[in-house]
């Protein structure tokens, strides 16, 4: 049982996100500007690109399969007719914060503004700046092929009831600035459960489990369990472990990661300062260990670090 039928068998949630072949976003020219840092860290490059399709940066077109049927990842280039150069910074900032529209309807969790509206508005108007900055490409968006049920953007309304909470990141006076550091980038920008937290047969994240892993992960994938439990999950890393995990994609073992998580490295966290990537770790550690088997991941050989 392989390719697009078995996809569409173990498929749950909003995210099933898979690019096929790595990403390949340009490095930075230079010192990243504090946009360009989150725009790094969040993974928008991997969602908005046709990698596969040969599309250019940012222009959309990217298909998204999940449970609810197939979204089209919109064109978020400047260019005023097809992409969204005619938007106001205020529009983006509801479009992450509250994952509404300019004309106000929802957009669906499959865009991960969930996890995205715990940005500060800082960081929130720094990525706009930097978005701004990106070349235009005209290209048309692609409406999605959803099932029935879930095409009113109304639907999307009582999922939000639900499961969104809308809000920037709150700081937890009771902790480190380190370990706050940390949750803000790993819960927000990073949005590392959007992926590795299961989800209800309805795409709410379950928050008893958050971390745990999934079986049903983007594009079929496994997904690790990520909390400290020692047999399950990854409690025998050490933070050191970690950090060259996040940074280069290497484990305690030699091996390497595959697939989704070899993306989420190579586009995103390998830019992030060492500070950063420590940060997340003292935050992972710190996560109520959580017994949950997922079976370990087939590797996939990646490219660049063999
Ligand atoms: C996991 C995939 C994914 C990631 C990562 C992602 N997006 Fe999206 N994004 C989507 C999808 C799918 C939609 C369409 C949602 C809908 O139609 O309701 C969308 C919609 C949008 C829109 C609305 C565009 C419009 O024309 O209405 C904006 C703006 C946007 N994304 C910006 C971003 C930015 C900025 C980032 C990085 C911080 C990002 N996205 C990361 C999947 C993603
Ligand atoms: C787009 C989905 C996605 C996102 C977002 C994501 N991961 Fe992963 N992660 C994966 C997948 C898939 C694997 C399995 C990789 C493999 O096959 O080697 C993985 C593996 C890992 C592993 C290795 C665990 C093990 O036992 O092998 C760690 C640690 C990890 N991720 C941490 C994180 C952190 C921290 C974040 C946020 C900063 C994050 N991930 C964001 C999909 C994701």
């Amino acid at each position: 049982m392989t390719g697009a039928f078995a996809r569409t068998l173990v498929a749950t949630g909003w995210l099933l996100a898979a690019p096929l072949l790595l990403a390949a976003d340009p490095p930075p020219s230079g010192p990243m500007s504090p946009g360009e840092y989150i725009y790094r860290a969040s993974g928008c490059y991997g969602c908005h690109t046709d990698e596969k399709g040969g599309g250019k940066p940012l222009a959309g077109g990217h298909a998204l399969k999940t449970d609810f049927g197939t979204f089209y990842t919109p064109n978020i280039t400047p260019d005023p007719d097809t992409g969204i150069g005619k938007w106001t910074e205020q529009d983006f900032i509801r479009a992450m914060r509250e994952g509404r529209s300019p004309a106000g309807d929802h957009y669906y969790p499959s865009f991960p503004y969930p996890s995205y509206t715990k940005l500060t508005d800082d960081d929130l108007r720094a990525l706009w700046q930097f978005l701004k900055t990106r070349p235009a490409v005209k290209q048309a968006n692609k409406p999605h092929d959803l099932k029935f049920f879930a095409r009113a953007r109304t639907f999307v309304g009582s999922w939000k009831a639900l499961y969104f909470k809308p809000g920037a990141y709150q700081p937890d006076p009771g902790r480190s600035a380190v370990w706050n550091r940390g949750a803000y980038l790993a819960e927000g920008a990073a949005h590392c459960g959007e992926c590795h937290t299961p989800r209800s047969a309805l795409g709410g994240i379950k928050s008893d489990m958050h971390f745990a892993g999934s079986k049903d992960g983007p594009d079929g994938s496994v997904i690790p369990n990520i909390t400290p439990d020692r047999n399950t999950g990854i409690g025998k890393w050490s933070k050191g472990d970690l950090v060259t995990y996040l940074e280069m994609g290497l484990m305690p073992d030699g091996d390497s990661a595959g697939d989704l998580m070899a993306e989420v490295i190579d586009n995103g966290l390998r830019y992030l300062k060492k500070e950063d990537l420590v940060a997340i770790a003292d935050y992972m550690q710190s996560l109520p260990a959580v017994e949950h088997a997922v079976h370990k991941p087939k590797k996939k050989q990646r490219s660049e670090f063999d």
